[in-house]
């Protein structure tokens, strides 16, 4: 085999992609996370380890030059490419499905947990001395996993895991929504709803759908007018799936109850957003897949996907 350029545009992308890649190809880690600076070191690349949300689009791919044939993204989502200009230009492109399931999942049922559960709030109040002393038997109530209605936007791998683990919480029902029911829902016991339904019947709605044409902003000021009062919302995918002044006035006006949100928009978060000030919101900074195990296995996968395809073989989890 050859060797080739292989581009890492992260610098803390895990050894063991190094490790794997080194053997057949040399390697140029971008340092700097700038567009300006990434599109100087792309050029020339055969290869792109991409671990960035810098977005991959023509001018990039043009910086990068022809001979630009294989990306793999350390990631499960891929919403910053221009998949039509890659499949233009016949590169194959792989991403990091599967290995991440349970770390995202987790995260979901530690987020609808907190959510329902008021942490951010019990945090405050024990950190501002407002914790009551005496034994108030209607302080701080939550809203129950156990006996709820879940309704599940995207039953991929990801929102299967989640449904997997809310089983174990004695939930009542499990709904789900997307393009077509799937044999997947049938084994999990979870019936297929259409959006509307599944907005007007959860008491917990977890987003685990990508970011898409169909998907970007989908819970707005409508999706927002039909939730319970008491329902929970859980986002693990992207921020643009919601429409972030929709869901902080749902928030404020008691049109939802809480929020569980991994990804939201910007990210970073502004330190003065509106989110950060609410009691009924439980943030964490996009972490769902932020386990050394988790952040490991994809590492290895984009690496042994790029050195498949540059070798001429098929992705071990090819996007196309
Ligand atoms: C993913 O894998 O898509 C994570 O959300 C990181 O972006």
């Amino acid at each position: 085999m050859n060797r080739f350029k292989v581009v890492v545009a992260n610098p803390s992308v895990p050894k063991i992609a190094y490790d794997i890649l080194q053997k057949h190809c040399d390697i140029k880690t971008s340092t700097v996370f700038s567009r300006a600076s990434i599109l100087q070191d792309v050029v020339g690349a055969d290869a792109l380890f991409w671990a960035s949300k810098i977005r991959v689009d023509k001018e990039l791919l043009d910086a990068a030059g022809p001979q630009l044939k294989v990306i793999g993204t350390m990631s499960v989502g891929y919403d910053q490419f221009d998949i039509d200009e890659l499949k233009a230009r016949g590169i194959k492109f792989g991403n990091t499905p599967a290995v991440l399931n349970n770390a995202v999942a987790n995260i979901a049922v530690m987020l609808a947990i907190a959510a329902s559960r008021r942490f951010t709030e019990g945090r405050k109040h024990i950190e501002e001395g407002t914790w009551i002393n005496y034994f108030n038997t209607q302080w701080m109530l939550g809203q129950d996993l156990t006996g709820s209605t879940i309704g599940i936007i995207g039953l991929g791998q990801i929102g299967q895991a989640i449904a997997k683990r809310l089983k174990g919480f004695d939930v009542g029902n499990i709904l789900y929504t997307g393009h077509k029911e799937k044999p997947e829902g049938i084994e999990l016991g979870a019936k297929f709803v259409n959006l509307d339904n599944l907005i007007r019947e959860s008491d917990f709605i977890f987003l685990a759908a990508p970011l898409n044409n169909q998907t970007y902003q989908m819970c707005n000021s409508d999706f927002f007018s039909k939730t319970k009062k008491t329902a929970v919302l859980v986002n693990i995918s992207r921020g643009q799936l919601v429409d972030q002044e929709a869901l902080i006035t749902a928030l404020k006006t008691g049109r939802l109850f809480a929020a569980g949100l991994d990804v939201m928009t910007p990210e970073p978060l502004n330190t003065d957003n509106e989110l950060i000030k609410l009691n009924n919101v439980v943030l964490t900074p996009h972490v769902g897949s932020a386990t050394n195990d988790t952040r490991n296995a994809m590492a290895e996968l984009t690496a042994k996907n790029i050195l498949r395809a540059l070798g001429g073989a098929e992705m071990f989890t090819p996007v196309f």
